[in-house]
């Protein structure tokens, strides 16, 4: 059954999404670590209705290009989430954490803090970590591959679910008369020994608010469908077009069907990244202006990261590119699904090294446009309808400045059409995504063992 609101979630990153965000007058000029200036997105995001925000995590300087050439240096996700847990209220809390490169015990723990912090609005974005480098913060030889990272992961969310469900809701009685505070045949040690973990538990907290913070995924190769069609809740994914949104969303609906589960308890989340104008002129002459802030030897860097730090230093700028210039997808050890999009791009458009960065300067991959609030919220409205999104991941070019253009100019307009809501739906994430609390199931056994 096709919903009748949209989600939006707010992808909050250094001073906007755009490559030269950072060097644009509209950027805000203060440090990445304070925290004053998250302070405000999220409220700004809350007094939006918003679902959640999400702060990435990708464990080395910035994509590729260094700390140079971008303004990088931003707080630790889920230390930065609880206190924005402070000043907020509603708003879904979402951060990114590693299964390559964290312990299921350390995770499980912080994010049912996290859950219990904020009243039940944690919400949980399992990567593997596909950018190379990562293993040099961690004293490993080599990031693992592609498909040992995934494998890993299985394991590791089954455990985390695990220690999440030790606790009954029941479990603690609290009660001074009798002298028992807690029942301990209520509370179950998962004792999970797998080929990667071993972890004996029970979790030192309660259960979370939610049963379990939102699990959101963000990898869209085939291994990575699968994965999310097995646990994730909510999915960000990045496309260029409609049609391969489309695809995407008719697949992964019909993964998450074959698995058991409901499609509608699977959330779609396309990428947009919108340059907002109270005039088209005005959004374009922005677009432009980001153009000339942008430099093609820090997008080649970036573009070199993306397929694991593959050489294309011998490529010209200004001739029409073809997919032969670049690894064929299915061999690359890192972000493998972008690596799809932006060689999909190559077959469909040609275009030159020039123009293919430019781009991905916008949003690295993700559906960048610029136009008035009017034209957003019909781009919008087009994919929700197609059944391309059940709603967006929003990625504002340039912070805070298109944040607030979306809030005061976009979400009027969706209300207005009905397309989303005009007041939060309760107090915890799982309300406004409309998911339900997952059930308990006694800690024993492990589908990954
Ligand atoms: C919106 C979005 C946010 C992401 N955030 C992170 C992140 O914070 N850290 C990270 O290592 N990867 C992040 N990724 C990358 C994915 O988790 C995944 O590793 C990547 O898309 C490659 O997976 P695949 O090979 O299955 O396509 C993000 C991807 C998307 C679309």
């Amino acid at each position: 059954m096709p919903r009748s609101s949209m989600h939006l979630n707010l992808f909050v990153l250094g001073r906007g999404h755009h490559e030269a965000a950072w060097r644009h007058p509209l950027a805000t000029r203060r440090p990445m670590t304070d925290l004053a200036y998250y302070r405000d997105l999220a409220r700004t995001a809350e007094r939006g209705l918003l679902d959640s925000l999400f702060l990435a995590d990708i464990l080395t300087l910035g994509i590729g290009e260094g700390m140079e050439s971008n303004a990088v240096g931003g707080l630790e996700p889920i230390t930065l989430l609880s206190a924005l847990a402070g000043a907020t209220t509603h708003l879904g809390l979402i951060g990114t954490a590693s299964t390559t490169y964290m312990e299921p015990f350390n995770l499980a723990r912080q994010f049912a803090s996290l859950d219990h912090i904020s009243g039940g609005r944690a919400g949980w974005n399992i990567v593997t970590s596909w950018a190379p480098g990562a293993e040099r913060q961690f004293g490993r030889e080599a990031q693992p591959s592609h498909a040992d990272r995934y494998e890993r992961a299985e394991e590791f969310v089954a455990l985390a679910c695990a220690l999440w469900d030790s606790w009954a809701d029941d479990a603690i009685l609290d009660d001074p008369a009798s002298g028992r505070f807690a029942d301990a045949r209520r509370i179950r040690a998962p004792n999970h020994a797998g080929p990667h973990y071993r972890v004996a538990g029970p979790l030192n907290l309660p259960r979370p608010p939610q049963g379990r913070p939102v699990l959101v995924q963000a990898g869209s190769s085939d291994t990575g469908r699968r994965f999310a069609a097995r646990h994730a809740e909510a999915v960000f994914t990045a496309h260029l077009e409609k049609a391969t949104a489309l695809e995407f969303h008719r697949d992964l609906k019909a993964l998450a069907h074959a698995e058991g589960r409901d499609p509608d308890g699977v959330i779609i989340l396309p990428g947009l990244s919108a340059i907002i104008g109270s005039t088209e002129a005005e959004a374009k002459r922005i677009e432009r202006e980001l153009g000339e802030l942008s430099d093609p030897e820090i997008g080649r860097a970036r573009l070199s990261g993306r397929f694991g730090g593959h050489d294309f230093s011998h490529l010209p700028l200004d001739r029409p590119l073809s997919v032969e210039d670049f690894p064929a997808p299915e061999t690359v050890q890192a972000a493998r699904s972008r690596t799809q999009v932006i060689t999909g791009l190559v077959a469909r458009e040609r275009p030159t090294l020039r123009g293919l960065l430019a781009r991905l300067a916008g949003a690295r991959g993700h559906y960048c446009m610029a136009g008035t609030p009017e034209g957003v919220a019909d781009m919008m409205e087009n994919w929700f309808r197609a059944g391309a999104a059940d709603g967006f991941n929003l990625m504002p070019p340039i912070l805070p400045a298109m944040l607030e253009r979306f809030i005061d100019g976009v979400v009027p307009i969706l209300q207005r059409r009905g397309l989303f809501r005009t007041e939060y739906a309760g107090p915890m994430l799982r309300d406004q995504y409309g998911l339900a609390r997952p059930p308990r199931q006694e800690p024993g056994r492990i589908a990954a063992e």
